[in-house]
């Protein structure tokens, strides 16, 4: 029954359209089946696109419309057929089977078959769900995400540098390592941020960032909250935090703008309303940390002057904008060390949070960074941190010390916000969380 396949060039689903009225051979996976005693429909998937395929038992006889039509979902088939223009279908056209040539039939019925399964049962089958119409959009929006992040800084003069997975210190707290032995060296841990060699890095090359998977051994089991995922760092010398404000409003309209000019059909896929998104344009509203604790006091979530902003009072600032709100200059005491602080007002750091519309949260972290070396060791000694971990990291304030400045971008909040879907989990291909390794 199966025929050699060597000489026959297939077509993506991709670029049918520019084939209609052509025979084509196709291949891909039973998605979806309907059929009726004439005629069978197969939604055929390639990896690229969707197209429908239609098989008339009149056109193959009944042997053949038999066979093909007991073809369980996501059966691996090769299709030769004529593409036929068909404005009422999604990619505008539709396939008039000739033949259709199993590749490979599933041995049991494939779980994936109900819209409404439990998150905990499609998580269990991530390695299945990756195949669904919408887990297929959003990993479509990440990956001109990514690429877009990287497009921009490359645009804006930043050089590429990796930065280390395994670390000797804390960067963001010492309460979500993830430890080990490390030989007879003593502990390393998982790094939860590039920053501190993006530091370095930028005393070599002026601008730079690392975009890379990063690690918190987080306890809480939010829709924000993953234990690994990826991050865009930034770090540029001479930068000050209106700089550093000034980057991550660009970064953030040019990926949305490039999101909507290259995925439309995903977002229509996952039934996004891109109006928001259309508005995502240069200003945002930039306030600092003390005109948020008012904004959110008169929105009804007031919280003690001098805590950190909570989900609720996010969500409740966030909705007096219409873009992302950069909230600036956020109390000491519940930040990390390295932020430089505030020289007019020294009960403050020089740091933005961004706060993505639409109740996503944080989705951007960032500081201009203590360049002065004893104020660094003193916070430093605050924080309780081992001082002998970062003698290298003082040596930057030791050996021509600037003004600097980056921030972090979580991708997954990011495209969490554009997808418009409620849990970071659907937006890495294989989550991890706080109950979840596997698969
Ligand atoms: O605000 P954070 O902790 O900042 C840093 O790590 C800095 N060292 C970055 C820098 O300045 N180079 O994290 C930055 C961003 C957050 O705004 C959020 O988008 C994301 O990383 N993030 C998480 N995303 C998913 N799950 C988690 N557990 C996250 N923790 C942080
Ligand atoms: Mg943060």
């Amino acid at each position: 029954m199966r025929h050699n396949p060597v000489s026959v060039a297939f077509v993506s689903i991709a670029t049918l359209k520019g084939h209609a009225g052509r025979k084509v051979d196709l291949r891909g996976w039973v998605f979806t089946k309907r059929a009726s005693k004439k005629i069978l429909f197969i939604e055929l998937r390639d990896g690229a696109g969707i197209v429908q395929t239609v098989t008339a038992r009149e056109t193959v006889g009944d042997e053949h419309f038999t066979e093909w039509a007991s073809l369980p979902q996501e059966s691996s088939i090769e299709v030769s057929g004529v593409v036929r223009e068909e404005p009422r279908a999604k990619g505008g056209v539709e396939i008039d089977v000739q033949e259709i040539r199993p590749i490979s039939r599933p041995t049991a019925e494939y779980p994936i078959n109900k819209p409404d399964h439990s998150p905990d049962f499609l998580l269990e089958r991530r390695h299945l769900w990756l195949r669904s119409k919408k887990q297929w959009a959003v990993l479509r929006v990440r990956d001109t995400v990514f690429h877009e992040i990287h497009a921009f800084f490359r645009k804006e003069g930043f050089l590429h540098v990796s930065a280390p997975i395994l670390t000797p210190a804390a960067c963001e707290g010492t309460s979500t390592l993830f430890g080990m032995d490390y030989f007879d060296q003593g502990k390393a841990y998982l790094t939860q941020s590039g920053q501190l060699y993006m530091e370095a890095a930028a005393m070599a090359h002026g601008r730079v960032y690392c975009f890379g998977p990063t690690f918190r051994a987080e306890k809480s089991k939010t829709r924000r909250h993953l234990t690994e995922f990826w991050m865009a760092e930034p770090e540029a010398a001479f930068y000050e935090l209106d700089d550093v404000m000034a980057l991550a409003e660009g970064l953030l309209c040019h990926v949305v703008a490039r999101v909507l000019a290259q995925r439309r059909d995903e977002l229509a896929i996952l039934e996004r309303d891109t109006a928001p998104l259309e508005k995502i344009q240069p200003p945002f509203p930039r306030i600092s940390y003390t005109e948020a604790h008012a904004l959110a006091e008169k929105a009804g979530e007031p919280f003690p002057f001098g805590d950190d902003l909570g989900a609720p009072q996010e969500t409740a600032i966030s909705k007096q904008f219409d873009r992302p709100v950069m909230i600036h200059r956020y109390p000491t005491g519940v930040k990390a060390f390295y932020m430089k602080q505030d020289p007019q007002d020294p009960r403050f750091v020089l740091c933005v949070d961004v706060i993505a519309p639409e109740g996503v949260g944080e989705i951007i972290g960032g500081s201009q960074r203590e360049d002065d070396l004893a104020a660094l060791e003193k916070r430093i000694a605050e924080h309780k941190l081992p001082k002998e971990a970062f003698e290298w990291y003082f040596d930057l304030r030791r050996f021509g010390s600037v003004a600097h400045g980056g921030f972090g971008l979580g991708l997954e909040r990011t495209v969490a916000w554009i997808c418009g879907r409620e849990h970071v989990r659907e937006t890495i291909p294989f989550p991890r969380m706080l109950y979840r390794i596997y698969p």
